[in-house]
């Protein structure tokens, strides 16, 4: 492999420097990490699975005119993207009671909401990515409240788009987390979809059993995380061509 630089290596992926200015190369890794990245493991084909998945969602958005920063799939693990400037927020869109929300309120899992609920939270590992009101991310700077507003209706976007598309093979989507990035075209900033769309960001739960498809497997020790994001590829219609995931040979029917 040529040389390249790396640019950024993250838990779950590292980017290089592209082929072009403006442009990243995204390596999704194996690793695993959950609360804050106490937990960690490296699990065989996960990778592959979310460069596929990812690659499946945004390409979805782009066909409907939501703009994201992907461009074309090189390989296995890795895809090009556009650059961007990440907005350091984790914009979570929810549309049953799961996760951090449940136990703050004392909802039960599963229990459907009034309506979709934004939530930010600032990222920062060290504080464990505290949840933020737009009060906090507009007196400091990290987006203004036009930004908020065109971020907030992105995320309805991407929301109506994944429910609708996991709806269609028998999935719910719970809720999911993207981030933000900005471009500019000369002088005219843009807001685009970034980072990753996967069951590593997103709950899924079989609508049928309730069975989870997503990282709560890992996070709670609920079987293969292999079996369950190989599961929602499968009914997606998206599995890997160029052979087997992991080390043992892969049946596909
Ligand atoms: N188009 C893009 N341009 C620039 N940076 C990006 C782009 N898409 C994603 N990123 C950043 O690349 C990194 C991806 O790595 P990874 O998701 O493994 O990081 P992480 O360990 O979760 O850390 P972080 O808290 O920064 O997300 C993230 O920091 C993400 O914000
Ligand atoms: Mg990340």
């Amino acid at each position: 492999m040529a040389r390249r630089k790396k640019i950024y290596e993250g838990k779950a992926k590292t980017l290089y420097e592209g082929p072009e200015p403006g442009t990243l190369i995204q390596y999704f890794k194996d690793d695993a990490t959950a609360f804050n990245a106490e937990k960690r493991a490296t699990i065989e084909g996960k990778g592959v699975l979310n460069n596929r998945l990812s690659e499946f969602f945004m390409n979805g958005l782009t066909a409907i005119g939501v703009p994201n920063h992907f461009i074309k799939r090189l390989n296995m693990r890795e895809q090009l993207i556009r650059q961007c400037e990440i907005i350091p927020l984790e914009v979570i869109v929810r549309n049953f009671a799961a996760g951090s929300m449940a136990k703050r309120l004392g909802l039960e899992e599963g229990m459907r909401l009034p309506r979709p609920i934004i939530e930010f939270s600032y990222k920062d590992d060290a504080l464990g990515d505290p949840l933020v009101p737009e009060e906090y991310i507009i007196a400091f700077g990290w987006a203004s409240q036009q930004d908020l507003d065109d971020i907030v209706a992105l995320a309805l976007r991407v929301n109506d788009f994944m429910s609708g598309v996991m709806y269609g093979v028998g999935i719910k989507l719970i809720d999911f987390k993207i981030e933000i990035g900005r471009v500019w075209d000369g002088d005219f900033m843009r807001l685009i979809v970034a980072d990753e769309i996967s069951p590593d960001s997103c709950r899924l739960w079989d609508i049928e059993s309730g069975q989870k498809l997503d990282k709560d497997v890992f996070r709670r020790d609920l079987g293969s995380l292999t079996d369950a994001y190989s599961e929602v590829a499968r009914r997606l219609g998206v599995l890997p061509t160029n052979g087997p995931i992991g080390d043992k040979p892969t049946l596909i029917n």
